[in-house]
């Protein structure tokens, strides 16, 4: 056979593989899948060092401050849930907190009603996601901290070194960066944004041009020197402070000074022979992910093909009846010690709401009762395995993209604008998009309700997926859908992310689906049924692991939706 036989050869075997394949990575040793590239070589770079997962995440959170900072970031908060190679599971709570010095009604004008203001994008926004007063207390650094001090191998410094190399260094601008520079730069109100992504020169930056980030490289570089009192105490506190007494902002060096991260107890819920690991309070995410899987665990899913009208139907019953549950009750658990968690995730729970589900029409929402939350949709997850078997999912936030969109020149970050993330007016719930239900009102020193759903699933007790989305409330949806296709549906995780997804959060009462995805046919017999339908370009950017044990293989796979993010595997 000659060289024109062989090719053409490969050119059918490529032809004969199904088109799902295509975004697969395949691994022995180690993979991690984050929305950046650049960010995922350098957790693979640890692993390849003789780090194991967690120090790995560490370095990938770093560099994806750098190189993602839309989301990736040091002035914000998240979560980890990390497994061991023997199932053994916990989570980290690095959630931002309100200030001491906040106060329930401070977004409260003399109305008693939020008042609204113009946000960095230059829009009309509630005045709780705008300015100085909306950055939360940061957790970024103190959680990774916590997580290297339980679980991490390699040195600290050696962890923070890769992402100071590329903010000194830097890096060639994506697209997605280049247009975030000319919006900024033409459009927001926030000078510090308008001036992120300019050259020594005064220039913006262009797309493919190196984009050096020199304040941040310095600020890592306490981080690398000093841990968590890098960030928390010292040169960085005190220029933090200044900011904020400059810019109107509340925390203080208090504030900073009692920052801690936390390690909590995974909810955990089982969907048949799976067992499901994923975030308790303050995130709503795991919570709403168990409710779900126990009520589809009651459907013979056997006989609702996947997207057909009875699909689409039940998953959105199933969702509207977990953001419900989601805005009656849940908070943070620090404030909060009597919230029903056992019961919204038990089995004999999930029967009560199956039972009410007619599948023939939809429910309503009750439009007294509940309404959406202002969650932002760009946070950002990732999620590694290591050659051990070692499992760390991984989601953090600035809450909207590019948070508040400020930060002090000197620093070279962004800060979170979080404490949108509060139910910012009591007792009013609304149809119009507002929350005023006690568990998540403003409180001094409390974390805001999230709905990041980092999540580990184990099958025969070892990690099997690890999987998370950025998207504000649909992280929690999209997520769901993503392990029902693997655990339901017999999807390998590639064909899972890539799915259609629909996104259903009680009110308002609308089934968001993505469009092209969903026929015209099924959308007519959900409206039939009485839903009402809308089209989002899409859902979710999913970021997982596969574990497929009888070929000893690890499956790697990132949302083709987001065109920078990798699966890298070695
Ligand atoms: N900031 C988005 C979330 O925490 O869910």
């Amino acid at each position: 056979m000659n060289n024109t036989h062989l090719f053409i050869l490969a050119f059918l075997f490529v032809l004969m593989q199904p088109k799902d394949v295509f975004s697969q990575t395949y691994a022995r040793n180690g993979m991690v899948v984050s929305s950046s590239e650049i960010a995922s070589q350098v957790g693979i770079d640890i692993l390849k060092k003789g780090g194991n997962a967690i120090d790995a995440s560490i370095a990938t959170a770093f560099a994806l401050a750098v190189t993602h900072p839309s989301a990736g970031n040091i002035g914000g908060g998240g979560f980890l849930v990390f497994m061991d190679s023997a199932g053994v599971t916990t989570t980290i709570d690095f959630r931002e907190k309100a200030p001491l010095n906040a106060t329930t009604d401070m977004f409260l004008n003399d109305a008693g009603d939020v008042s609204t203001g113009t946000n960095l994008y230059g829009n009309k926004s509630t005045i709780n996601h705008i300015g100085a007063k909306s950055i939360g207390v940061p957790g970024t650094v103190a959680g990774l901290y916590l997580a290297h001090q339980k679980f991490g191998s390699l040195p600290w410094a050696d962890l923070v070194q890769p992402s100071i190399e590329i903010a000194k260094n830097g890096f060639p601008l994506n697209w997605g960066l280049y247009r975030a520079a000319i919006f900024f730069d033409d459009n927001s109100p926030v000078l510090f944004l308008r001036n992120y992504f300019r050259k020594d020169n005064g220039e913006i930056t262009q797309f493919g041009e190196i984009w050096k980030q020199p304040a941040l490289a310095n600020t890592l570089k306490e981080i690398r020197d000093h841990g968590r009192d890098g960030f928390y105490k010292g040169r960085i506190a005190k220029e933090i402070i200044k900011f904020m007494e400059e810019h109107g902002g509340i925390i203080t060096m208090v504030d900073l000074e009692q920052y801690i991260a936390v390690e909590r107890k995974p909810i955990k819920g089982t969907y048949k022979d799976y067992e499901i690991y994923s975030m308790p309070p303050p995130s709503s995410g795991g919570v709403a992910l168990i409710e779900m899987m126990n009520v589809m665990e009651l459907a013979n899913l056997d006989t609702i093909e996947f997207n057909s009208t009875a699909y689409v139907h039940l998953v959105a019953e199933a969702m509207r009846r977990a953001f419900a549950d989601r805005a009656e009750y849940l908070g943070d658990s620090d404030f909060n010690p009597d919230m029903p968690l056992d019961k919204l995730t038990s089995k004999s729970f999930a029967k009560e709401r199956f039972n009410h589900i007619d599948m023939t029409k939809a429910s309503v929402s009750d439009s007294s009762k509940f309404g959406q939350l202002y969650d932002g949709t760009n946070t950002t997850h990732f999620s590694v395995m290591d050659k051990a078997g070692n499992a760390v999912s991984l989601t953090y936030t600035l809450e909207h993209s590019y948070g508040s969109g400020m930060g002090s020149s000197q620093l070279g970050f962004i800060f979170n604008n979080e404490m949108g993330d509060f139910n910012p007016q009591p007792n009013m719930t609304n149809n119009s998009g507002q929350i005023g239900t006690s568990a998540n009102l403003l409180q001094p020193g409390k974390r805001m309700l999230s709905s990041m759903t980092p999540t580990i699933v184990a099958k025969d007790g070892k990690p099997y997926l690890v999987i998370g989305s950025p998207g504000g409330r649909t992280i929690i949806n999209t997520v769901f859908q993503t392990v029902l296709n693997v655990l339901a549906y017999d999807m390998y995780i590639d064909q899972a992310i890539e799915a259609m997804k629909i996104h259903h959060q009680w009110l308002p009462d609308i089934i968001y689906y993505e469009k092209m995805l969903l026929s015209p046919d099924t959308r007519k017999a959900l409206e039939a049924m009485g839903h009402t339908l809308v089209d989002r370009d899409e859902l979710g950017e999913l970021m997982g692991i596969q574990v497929d044990r009888e070929n000893n293989v690890l499956i790697g796979a990132s949302d083709s939706s987001n065109p920078n993010g990798a699966a890298i595997g070695y």
